[in-house]
C-alpha cells in the first residue's frame, strides 16, 4: 500500500497546514516566557535574524527534499542519495569527539547522547538523520507538548465559570495544582494530558485531506482572529505602551551567549524544522505549486503570529503590574491575575486559551504525521494501525512526564529514581525533552540537513524541484543557493559553540 496516494487538496491547504503546525504554542506560550527571560526586543532582533537566514532556507531545504521523494522523511534521507558518504562519516568523528569531551567532563548523560547519535550516523549513515527526524525528534516533542496541551483544556474549561480571574487567592493554588499535578488536580493533569494526545492522534488518524488539512483549514483563521480581539484590548489598557517598549526597544546589555542559544532554539521550534514536517508535509505536494514563495508565505505568517503574541501579551502583563520574567508558566499563572482586572474577564480568558488549544492542536498533529507516514511504509501498516500503535508506545511517557514537569515535587520517589538513580542531573524528564529537542536536535537535524542538501544531494536538483515561476522566485531561490552554502551553517556552528562558551 503507498502512503503518498494522499494529497493535500490545493496549495492553499498545504500552506495553512504548514502555517498550523509552526503557529502554536512555541508562537504564544513559549515565544512569550523566553522573551521575558532574555530580555526582550533584543533577543527578538537575534531570533528575527535567526528566522530569515537560518530557519526559511532550512524550511526550503526541507519542503523541497519531501515533494522530490514524494515519500517523507525516513526515505528521503536514503533515497535521493547514496546513504554513507564521506560527511555523514565525518559527523559520526565529531559526535565521537563531543561524546569523549562530555565523559571527560563527567556529563555521562551528554556523552551517552553523543556517542548513541555517532553510532547512529556510523551504522546507518544519512538514514540515521531521516530516523531522528521522523520519530525521535517530533515524537519527544509530541509527548512535552501534551503536557502542556494539558495544562490548556483545563483552563479552558474552567474559564467560563470565571472564578479563576475573580478570586487571586483561589486561582494561584488551583493553577498551581494543575501545572505541578499536585493535590486534587493530580489526576486532572493526567487525564487532561491523555485527552490531548489523544485527540491529537485521532485527527491524524483521519487523513491528510479529511484530518491534518480540515482542521487547519477551518481553525486557523479562527485563532487569527481571537488573537486580533485580545490585542485590541489589551492595546486599549492604560501603560499599555510599556508592554510595546520592552517588544520593540532593544536593550543589548541583556543579551546573553545563553539568550542568543535559546533564540536559534525558538527559532527551530516555532518554524517545525529538524523535525521532519517539512519533508513529511512537503511530500503530499503536488508539483504545481513554487516553492520558494510556499515557503515565504510560511514563515512570515508565524512571525507575524508570534509578533501578534507578544502585542498581546506583553501590553496586558504591564498594564496590570506584572512582570514578563515568570518563566514557563508565565501564560498560566500570569495572565490570569491579568485577566482578572479587565471587565469581562471571563469572557478574554476563555477565548484566549481556546486560541491556545486550537493552536497547539494544529501543530502536535504535524509532530505524528511523518511517525505515522513511517510506520505505514516500514511496517506495511494502515493509517489507522500506525496511529494505534503510536499511542500504544508514547501513552505511557505522557502521564510520566505529567508528572515530571514541576521537577517531581508532588512524587518525590519518582524524582529520586530519575536523579539520583539514573543520575539526569536535577532535570525533569519535561524540561530535559524540551531543552534536548530545542537546543540540540532541532539545530543539530536542521544543520545535518543544510549539509546533506548542499553537498549530498545537491543544490542544484533541490533548485530543479523548486518550481521557480518568476522573477521573485528566481531571484530568491539564486540568494537561497548562497545563504545555504556560506550563512546558515555557519551561523549555526557559531551559534552552537557560544552556547557551548567555547567562542567568543
Ligand atoms: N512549531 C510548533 C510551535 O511553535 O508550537 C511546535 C512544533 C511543531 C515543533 C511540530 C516541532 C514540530 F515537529
Amino acid at each position: 500500500m503507498s502512503p503518498n496516494k494522499e494529497f493535500w487538496s490545493s496549495s492553499k491547504g498545504f500552506v495553512l497546514a504548514m502555517a498550523g503546525s509552526a503557529i502554536g504554542l512555541g508562537n504564544i506560550w513559549r515565544f512569550s516566557y523566553i522573551m521575558g527571560k532574555y530580555g526582550g526586543a533584543a533577543f527578538m532582533l537575534v531570533y528575527l535574524a535567526a528566522i530569515f537566514l537560518i530557519g526559511l532556507p532550512i524550511m526550503l531545504c526541507e519542503l523541497s527534499l519531501g515533494r522530490a521523494s514524494g515519500k517523507g522523511p525516513l526515505e528521503a534521507m536514503t533515497e535521493l542519495a547514496p546513504k554513507k558518504t564521506k560527511l555523514s562519516f565525518l559527523a559520526a568523528v565529531a559526535l565521537i569527539l563531543c561524546a569523549t569531551a562530555f565523559a571527560l567532563k563527567g556529563l555521562y548523560f551528554y556523552a551517552g547522547t553523543c556517542g548513541f547519535f555517532a553510532l547512529g550516523a556510523l551504522l546507518f549513515g544519512w538514514g540515521f538523520l531521516g530516523f531522528t527526524v521522523t520519530f525521535l525528534t517530533p515524537l519527544m516533542i509530541a509527548v512535552f507538548y501534551s503536557v502542556v496541551g494539558g495544562w490548556i483544556i483545563v483552563y479552558a474549561i474552567i474559564s467560563p465559570m470565571g472564578r479563576i480571574f475573580r478570586e487571586p487567592a483561589f486561582s494561584a493554588e488551583l493553577l498551581d495544582n494543575i501545572v505541578t499535578a499536585s493535590g486534587s488536580q493530580f489526576w486532572v493533569t493526567i487525564a487532561a494530558a491523555l485527552a490531548f494526545f489523544l485527540a491529537t492522534a485521532f485527527i491524524v488518524m483521519a487523513g491528510v485531506q479529511k484530518g491534518i488539512e480540515r482542521f487547519s483549514k477551518i481553525f486557523m483563521p479562527l485563532i487569527f482572529i481571537l488573537i486580533v480581539a485580545i490585542i485590541i484590548r489589551a492595546l486599549t489598557l492604560p501603560n499599555a505602551h510599556e508592554g510595546l517598549r520592552f517588544l520593540f526597544l532593544p536593550d543589548f546589555s541583556k543579551l546573553s551567549a545563553e539568550g542568543v542559544m535559546a533564540a536559534l532554539g525558538q527559532a527551530f521550534f516555532t518554524l517545525s524544522l529538524g523535525s521532519g514536517v517539512g519533508i513529511a508535509y512537503g511530500s503530499y505536494l503536488g508539483r504545481s505549486s513554487s516553492l520558494p514563495k510556499t515557503a515565504c508565505t510560511i514563515v512570515i505568517m508565524d512571525t507575524f503570529a508570534s509578533i501578534l503574541a507578544g502585542l498581546a501579551i506583553f501590553p496586558l502583563l504591564f498594564s496590570t503590574g506584572l512582570s514578563p520574567e515568570e518563566g514557563t508558566s508565565l501564560v498560566f499563572k500570569v495572565l490570569p491575575v491579568a485577566f482578572g482586572k479587565l471587565p469581562l474577564s471571563p469572557l478574554w480568558g476563555t477565548l484566549f486559551f481556546l486560541m491556545l488549544l486550537l493552536a497547539a492542536l494544529t501543530s502536535s498533529i504535524s509532530m505524528l504525521e511523518g511517525a505515522v507516514q513511517g510506520i505505514m511504509q516500514k511496517l506495511y501498516l494502515s493509517r489507522a494501525k500506525a496511529v494505534i500503535l503510536l499511542i500504544i508506545v508514547l501513552g505511557p511517557l505522557v502521564p510520566l512526564t505529567a508528572v515530571s514537569a514541576a521537577n517531581y515535587s508532588n512524587v518525590p520517589k519518582l524524582g529520586q529514581f530519575f536523579t539520583e538513580t539514573l543520575k539526569l542531573r536535577s532535570e525533569s524528564f519535561f524540561a530535559i525533552l524540551d531543552n534536548t529537542t530545542c537546543l540540540w536536535l532541532m539545530p543539530l537535524a536542521g544543520l545535518m540537513t543544510l549539509l546533506y542538501v548542499s553537498y549530498v544531494w545537491g543544490n542544484k536538483s533541490a533548485l530543479e524541484e523548486m518550481n521557480c515561476f518568476n522573477a521573485f522566485d528566481w531571484l530568491f531561490s539564486k540568494m537561497w543557493l548562497f545563504v545555504v552554502r556560506f550563512i546558515s551553517p555557519v551561523l549555526v556552528i557559531m551559534a552552537f559553540l557560544k552556547g557551548l562558551g567555547i567562542f567568543f
